[in-house]
């Protein structure tokens, strides 16, 4: 661990890209100071170090703004059209859809997104992700067709919203429920809007990827507890900007301050699997794709 570089007691340098204010930041956040890190093709020992030692890590600008915009675009097009064709599965997992207060149904998770768009496709053909496949260990694969496949959550506070906050939960359960040791597994978000903290956002427990199995079932009441932690960091973050943190972390996404349209939130989740392949059965995938870059001119 590389304490010098990382650790920062001093409440005065608090890092955050929108200015919000120190006292609206949680107490870790004056504590641990983030380096303005940024992903090349491999990554540096400081990056490792920063990852493996909180449990989480940012990374600045892994696409400038107009490529953010390009995918934005493209994740609006198909909102419209899961909208419009009344879908409510994608290859057998359930979306969920929210209502705006002027009654516009919108998608708050989308799945499989990158096989509903092709800029979607080609943005997790970049090779900074065989970088973050290594980190996340051997075996590791970009799964756009297992699983849930490339998520996008679109948070909003208002009412109507289906999707406005997640309670502390870590992702291990399924491993504790295999009686097995809780591996690391790497969420890795990609944010389409800025997350200033009046848009509530991610918070993390630092360090509690190390925690022994009985912590990790009994800190916090899965998905009920919504409350702040003493402990917790807040994760701002831009568009643009790529976030990784360990799932065996604790974890939540707070509620906005903000609401309606300032509250907007929208963080793609790259599917990372390892083991068997376990495609999902693409047999509806194929034909919407097309009816979506007709309707859609993409
Ligand atoms: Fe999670």
């Amino acid at each position: 661990m590389t304490t010098s570089t990382v650790v920062d007691t001093t409440p005065s340098t608090t890092p955050s890209p929108f200015g919000s204010p120190p006292e609206a930041l949680p107490e870790a956040n004056r504590r641990i100071q983030m380096p303005r890190f940024e992903l090349g093709e491999r990554f540096t020992r400081e990056q490792l170090d920063f990852l493996d030692t909180y449990g989480f890590i940012r990374f600045r600008g892994f696409l400038p703004k107009a490529s953010v915009r390009k995918l934005v675009e493209e994740v609006e097009a198909i909102d419209r059209l899961l909208i419009e064709t009344e879908r409510t599965i994608v290859n057998g997992v359930p979306l969920i859809i929210g209502k705006k207060k002027d009654g516009t149904k919108y998608v708050q998770r989308m799945v499989f997104s990158s096989l509903l768009g092709d800029r979607l496709h080609r943005f997790l053909q970049d090779p900074r992700f065989q970088g973050i496949l290594e980190v996340a260990g051997p075996g590791y694969r970009i799964a756009e067709r297992e699983r849930d496949g490339l998520v996008v959550n679109h948070f909003r506070h208002e009412e109507g919203s289906s999707y406005s906050r997640l309670g502390w939960h870590t992702d291990s359960l399924r491993d504790l429920a295999y009686l097995e040791k809780p591996r690391r597994y790497l969420n890795v978000g990609f944010y389409l809007d800025d997350s200033p903290i009046t848009k509530g956002g991610v918070r993390v427990i630092p360090f509690s990827q190390n925690q022994g199995i009985w912590p990790m079932l009994t800190r916090k009441r899965y998905f009920q507890d919504v409350a702040a932690d003493p402990e917790e960091y807040a994760i701002e973050a831009e568009a643009g900007d790529l976030t990784i943190h360990d799932g065996r972390i604790w974890h939540r996404v707070a509620l906005a301050t903000a609401m309606g349209e300032a509250s907007r939130r929208r963080v793609m989740y790259m599917p990372l699997m390892e083991g068997p392949l376990k495609v999902k059965s693409a047999t509806s995938a194929t034909p919407f794709y097309f009816r979506l870059k007709k309707l859609a001119r993409l």
